[in-house]
């Protein structure tokens, strides 16, 4: 059993059977149950239905379809219903439908689009959960709460308008300490009374290419929103806690999204979980990251919520996963950190945006169809996965900082690169790690890093005191830091640091940068060592790096006038190290930069990318989950040769030959 009372390896999905006749219900679970589906997540878009009338409620197709999984053993993951709203709730109180960044008032439709500071919104929805609380907590099946689906996206309405301004009220007290912090005094944007502020949006302060005027007011209303959204959470969540103590509650998160500031949120939620969608052209070292941010939201193991079994219908090419492909991309969940493995949905809708989105049970209803066998193939693996692997969690020694603000600050800045994006530069950094198999811990810039042998913080745009102290202390004991470009440049209302970049890591670094290129693809720099061996290109920014008490490990070539000038540097401060890289390196200069790192750092770098070798560990017993992620086959060292396998296709002996999308799972007790 888990720390949740959770005692079987959740395996399941979304199941709608309010969408079919009720006749249809039975079979469908015998099929699932043929696919090894122990798990269903219920009632996510329901409101309209449990409640068709205000203040007017009808349970009866819920208690049928709970009593169907109860009868069946199926265990559930009980929504709350409240992230689609009911026409009825609408065409009462029109305020509700959220107000975009245009300025338009939505009515009803679609979904996720409640303004979440409207009191009717919450009072209604508060009181929706609560029935729903009363009624089912003591449900025998009953596994985990879902609150809401997917929280996102921002309201610009009037009632957000005030809200946001008794907000920054509290924050900053008064007016002139306001314009301080959001230097305000640029374009006439002095503000004298509190009415005066407006909600940055299209018809306010966002450009068309929605980059603010105002950066510090910018940057509030998104933390501002952020915590909106999170109220709205925690409002349903403390509903369920006054009546269910027993069951956990989460909401279902979605990775490296730009909206939330997950981090604020992680505290809330008694177990992360979230929805996985890889673009089918996403590399193996983007999907690690995702499930990484997830695990590290915590530093806990998670739930795998949702992913399509073989395709989704959203992108402009929805590919299918290849044979082995989705088994393949399980276990890699699992690898990260998951103790779930669901889909999004267990039966294929007939109607709908969704109805050609991938689905366990798809239009043909066959339990014939490839993807059906691949499914209940993988059920039947899973249900062999020995539960104290729930208690496993993955042990690294190298910390990323991922920080949500410093992603708003950077993308709000208008230059040096309009189509700079946060998330890449991070996949950069992270790609560097994940192609020499070094197992990364995702974490925040308050995290505490003297466990890890090395930290990376890319990116690290917003700064405060408090990091540069943390960050000082740690390398002066005797830590490895590594930072890049667009690192230490504003305060906490995104003004920048004077005196030279990188602000305030300038002493940390050794060095400053006066000046900063920005190159297109097509104006790539070779990049040197001081004995003029190429080690790579760079594109995008170039920071002219002028070392101070830094050692240059790289140059840049002739090809720009700024030669002379470093581009990666370490500097020896305190026992530790700190490191720059000052350009938007490829992964070979990259992989040149890590070795460099390496002669401090001493981690235990590998060389087989397409394999992932990942390990989860109690104290007691280590799990080691070795995967090829690619569709070629790949012939490895065993590197636990004595440990038990627990999945795996062939002979496990000393050498491993493993084919297109193979899993070996091995298992030890230490
Ligand atoms: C999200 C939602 C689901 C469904 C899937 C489809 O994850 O939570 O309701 O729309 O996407 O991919
Ligand atoms: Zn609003």
């Amino acid at each position: 059993m888990n720390s949740f009372g959770q005692s079987t390896f959740l395996f399941g999905g979304d199941y709608n059977p309010e969408q079919w006749p009720e006749d249809t219900w039975q079979e469908d679970i015998d099929k699932l149950k043929q696919a090894n589906i122990n798990v269903a997540t219920i009632n996510v878009f329901s409101w309209a239905l449990l409640e068709p009338r205000e203040n007017n409620f009808n349970f009866e197709q819920l208690d049928r379809i709970i009593a169907l999984l109860v009868r069946n053993r199926i265990k559930i993951v009980l929504a709350t219903s409240t992230a689609a709203m009911p026409a009825w709730l609408v065409q009462n109180y029109p305020s509700a439908a959220h107000v975009d960044v245009h300025g338009i008032q939505q009515k009803q439709g679609k979904r996720h689009n409640a303004c979440p500071n409207n009191p009717d919104f919450k009072r209604l929805a508060k009181q929706l959960v609560t029935k729903l609380v009363q009624r089912y907590k003591d449900c025998p099946e009953l596994t985990y709460w879902h609150v809401s689906n997917e929280y996102e996206g921002y309201c610009y309405c009037e009632n957000c308008a005030a809200a946001f301004r008794e907000w920054l009220k509290v924050k900053y007290e008064n007016l002139p300490k306001l314009n301080r912090a959001w230097d305000s005094n640029v374009w006439s944007h002095t503000y004298h009374a509190w009415s005066e502020i407006e909600p940055p949006m299209l018809t306010t302060d966002l450009f068309d290419n929605g980059k603010p005027v105002l950066n510090g007011a910018a940057l509030d209303y998104q933390r501002f929103q952020s915590d909106s959204l999170l109220a709205n959470y925690r409002m349903e969540r403390d509903v369920i806690k006054r009546f269910d103590q027993v069951h956990p509650v989460t909401t279902n998160l979605t990775g490296s999204q730009k909206a939330l500031d997950y981090f604020k949120w992680a505290p809330e939620l008694d177990v992360i979980s979230w929805d996985s969608y890889p673009m089918p052209e996403d590399t193996a070292s983007e999907n690690a990251l995702e499930h990484d941010l997830m695990r590290g939201l915590k530093d806990q193991p998670f739930l795998l919520m949702e992913q399509t079994p073989n395709q989704q219908n959203w992108y402009p090419y929805n590919a299918l996963k290849k044979p082995g492909e989705m088994r393949m991309l399980s276990y890699q969940a699992i690898a990260h950190g998951a103790n779930s493995i669901e889909f999004f949905q267990l039966k294929q809708s007939r109607s709908g945006p969704e109805k050609f989105h991938g689905s366990v049970l798809s239009h043909s209803n066959s339990v014939n169809t490839r993807t059906f066998k691949e499914v209940q193939r993988l059920g039947q693996e899973i249900k062999k996965l020995p539960i104290s692997l729930q208690a496993a969690n993955v042990q690294a020694k190298v910390a990323l900082i991922f920080d949500w603000e410093s992603y708003w600050g950077s993308e709000n800045a208008i230059g040096p690169l309009a189509d700079f994006s946060y998330v890449k530069e991070v996949q950069r950094f992270y790609q560097m790690l994940y192609g020499h198999n070094l197992t990364v811990d995702i974490v925040p810039k308050t995290a505490d890093f003297s466990k890890y042998q090395l930290v990376v913080a890319p990116v690290l745009y917003l700064l405060n005191d408090q990091f540069v102290a943390n960050i000082q202390k740690y390398v002066k004991e005797g830590g490895n830091f590594l930072t890049t470009y667009l690192s230490g440049m504003t305060d906490q209302t995104d003004n920048v640091y004077l005196g030279g970049y990188p602000g305030p890591l300038r002493h940390l670094l050794g060095l400053h940068v006066d000046e900063r290129d920005a190159r297109s693809p097509r104006q790539s720099v070779r990049i040197l060592t001081p004995d003029q061996t190429q080690i790579g290109t760079a594109t995008g920014i170039c920071d002219l790096v002028i070392p101070d008490t830094a050692a240059t490990l790289a140059h840049y070539s002739s090809d720009v006038f700024y030669e002379d000038f470093a581009t990666l540097t370490r500097n020896h401060f305190g026992q530790g190290y700190a490191y720059y890289c000052g350009a938007g390196l490829d992964q070979a200069g990259l992989s040149y930069l890590l070795q460099q790192i390496n002669t401090t750092a001493g981690l235990p770098l590998g060389a087989m990318p397409a394999v992932e070798i990942t390990t989860r560990a109690t104290e007691h017993e280590r799990f080691t989950f070795i995967i090829n992620t690619s569709d070629q086959p790949q012939f490895i060292t065993n590197p636990v040769p004595t440990a038990t396998p627990l999945v795996a296709n062939g002979p496990v002996t000393t050498k491993l030959d493993l084919k297109p999308y193979d899993v070996v799972i091995l298992h030890q007790m230490i």
